[in-house]
């Protein structure tokens, strides 16, 4: 994947980002309490978190509202993404860190409770998303959590039609153009389908493997690592 590409499309969209969002992905706001909701930690933790793609910090923010002593990594390929993030998130400011980076390269750090992703590592190759799932586990401290709400294929061709079709109609009843979404995702998005994923997970290391929840070609899945030390 080009993530010159990726980069520029970020770039362009950032400022209207979060009104677009919602025409283009349905459940967007369900899917952003679902990840919150899913996260095993009592409200007086401290955990350190890292948003991967975070785009204009949609995901950071529930985090940083949720948990008042978090700490949290914003990361993201665009300078504009980044930009919008820290507007949205500079009541945290003591709280939040800035990180421009590709995530299929560059370090995004260690040491981390929660990683979470939106939206985002559907734009790698299947062989790198299987890598980043590799170095989020190394990431993560033991009893640490990964959760990625992202699109996805179906599992069959006739399933991802199925899919394809629905999101289109979902996106026209929005006013917005879907055969121009068709091109630019044929272009730029690489989805998997959720069980091959979730195998890339095991594989990875992580534990209590699933997907928690899914509608059509967006779902929200991940694991946990567990060492010797805190296996339950
Ligand atoms: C669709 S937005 C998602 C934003 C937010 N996470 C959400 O859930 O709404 C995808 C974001 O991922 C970023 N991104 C895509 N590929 C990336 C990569 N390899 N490394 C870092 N950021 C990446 C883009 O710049 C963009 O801001």
């Amino acid at each position: 994947m080009n993530m010159q590409r990726v980069e520029d499309h970020f770039n362009q969209d950032a400022s209207d980002y979060d009104s677009h969002i919602v025409k283009f992905v349905p459940y967007y706001r369900e899917q952003n309490e679902m990840m919150m909701e899913l996260l095993p930690f009592e409200g007086t933790a401290r955990p350190r978190g890292l948003d991967l793609g975070a785009g204009t910090g949609v995901l950071a923010e529930g985090i940083l509202r949720r948990y008042p002593l978090a700490e949290v990594t914003v990361f993201d390929l665009s300078d504009n993404m980044l930009a919008a993030a820290r507007e949205r998130l500079k009541k945290f400011e003591n709280r939040t860190t800035f990180l421009k980076g590709d995530f299929s390269k560059d370090d995004f750090g260690i040491g981390y409770d929660l990683i979470l992703s939106g939206l985002s590592i559907h734009h790698l190759t299947n062989p790198n998303k299987q890598k980043l799932f590799r170095r989020i586990y190394l990431a993560l401290n033991p009893g640490g959590v990964f959760l990625n709400r992202d699109i996805i294929k179906g599992a069959t061709e006739r399933l991802d039609g199925i899919y394809i079709r629905l999101w289109r109609a979902y996106v026209r009843s929005n006013g917005q153009d879907d055969a121009g979404l068709m091109e630019r995702y044929y272009a730029e998005d690489v989805p998997a389908c959720v069980e091959d994923q979730l195998e890339w997970m095991r594989q990875a290391g992580f534990v209590d493997v699933s997907c928690h929840w899914q509608r059509t070609n967006y779902a929200i899945y991940g694991g946990h690592k567990y060492t010797t030390d805190n296996e339950s």
